[in-house]
């Protein structure tokens, strides 16, 4: 179990968290080193896990004590019942998942390093994304917020529109992870936005000050935030300046994977808890770095290895 920001833990009768993305099978390897191409390694041990951003910041936000809701599709094989049961066991409501017939759910095949406790990721996805017409039939009664990932930009922004015409009191966050082509039309609607270091390169900016600035600038959020991994993270509310927050560093990093989704809820959660943003943002990294210390997202909950061999 991630600690620390959880001691805030407490039951929220005012609305669950929805959230829109992507469900995955992790097909998680442990390698001692990371292999060189055209390598033969044995994996130290294996685990078959759910993954996906949305539905990994859903975890640590029902760990928090947030009843959540997730919307996505899956496929119709055994790797979705796996999500299912996942999500179940997490309490996290997915009534409103979208099953494709036919389809083949999105699969990551990813090595870990223990030298590094770096990941790589090889994603594998031939499943068609949720779409507005999808969206339209969820309800949008009881909700404390809404996360989308900011994917599939023209339906995602038909979304943001939605939410904000029929439950225009809910607040909104957009996951800015990877730069698609269309992600400009994510930033208005959203009164949060959370973007990733990887984003901030893509369209052209080192320095986080600037980004940040562009970011608002170009957006009608009024807190823009980027993480920036091992340099913590960095934000920008609307009228202030950038402000830092150094990271939180484990005594030894064992595992990254999902660091970034992880970050996300600890900022959800503490907007969640009407923190200030730099108390929001200074919980995000510090759980963000806790989960870096140890395996897994949610690590009582994750499947147990299916082989532990060296
Ligand atoms: C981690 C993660 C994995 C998933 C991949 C999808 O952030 O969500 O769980 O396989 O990214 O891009």
């Amino acid at each position: 179990m991630i600690s620390d920001p959880a001691e805030s833990v407490r039951a929220h009768p005012a609305g669950s968290v929805l959230g829109v993305g992507i469900a995955v099978l992790d097909l998680v390897n442990e390698v001692e080193v990371y292999p060189a191409e055209d390598d033969e390694v044995r994996a130290l041990a294996l685990r078959r896990v759910r993954g996906g951003n949305v539905t990994n910041s859903l975890a640590v936000l029902s760990q928090l004590g947030h009843p959540c809701r997730w919307v996505g599709t899956l496929g119709d094989d055994a790797a979705a019942d796996l999500i299912l049961d996942d999500l179940a066991g997490h309490g996290i409501e997915a009534r409103d998942a979208v099953r494709v017939p036919g389809g083949t759910t999105p699969t990551s095949s990813i090595l870990l390093s223990r030298a590094g406790g770096s990941r790589t990721i090889v994603h594998f996805r031939d499943l068609p994304e949720l779409s507005a017409e999808d969206f339209g039939r969820v309800s949008l009664a009881g909700l404390a917020r809404v996360h989308f990932e900011g994917r599939n930009p023209q339906e995602t922004a038909r979304m943001i529109r939605r939410v904000r015409e029929e439950a225009p009191e809910v607040p909104i966050s957009v996951e800015l992870e990877k730069h698609r082509p269309g992600i400009e039309a994510l930033l208005h609607g959203p009164q949060v936005l959370l973007a990733s270091r990887a984003y901030a390169h893509a369209v052209g900016f080192e320095d986080p000050d600037a980004f940040l600035e562009d970011l608002l600038m170009h957006s009608d959020a009024r807190l823009c935030v980027v993480a920036r991994g091992a340099e913590g993270a960095a934000f920008l509310e609307r009228g202030g300046h950038v402000q830092r927050v150094p990271a939180y560093v484990p005594t030894r990093v064992v595992d990254t994977l999902g660091a970034g989704d992880v970050f996300n809820a600890g900022v959800i959660h503490g907007l969640l808890e009407d923190l200030p943003a730099a108390e929001a943002v200074e919980q995000a990294v510090k759980l963000a770095g806790l989960k870096c210390g140890h395996p897994g997202i949610v690590t009582e909950r994750a499947s147990p290895p299916i082989s532990d061999r060296t």
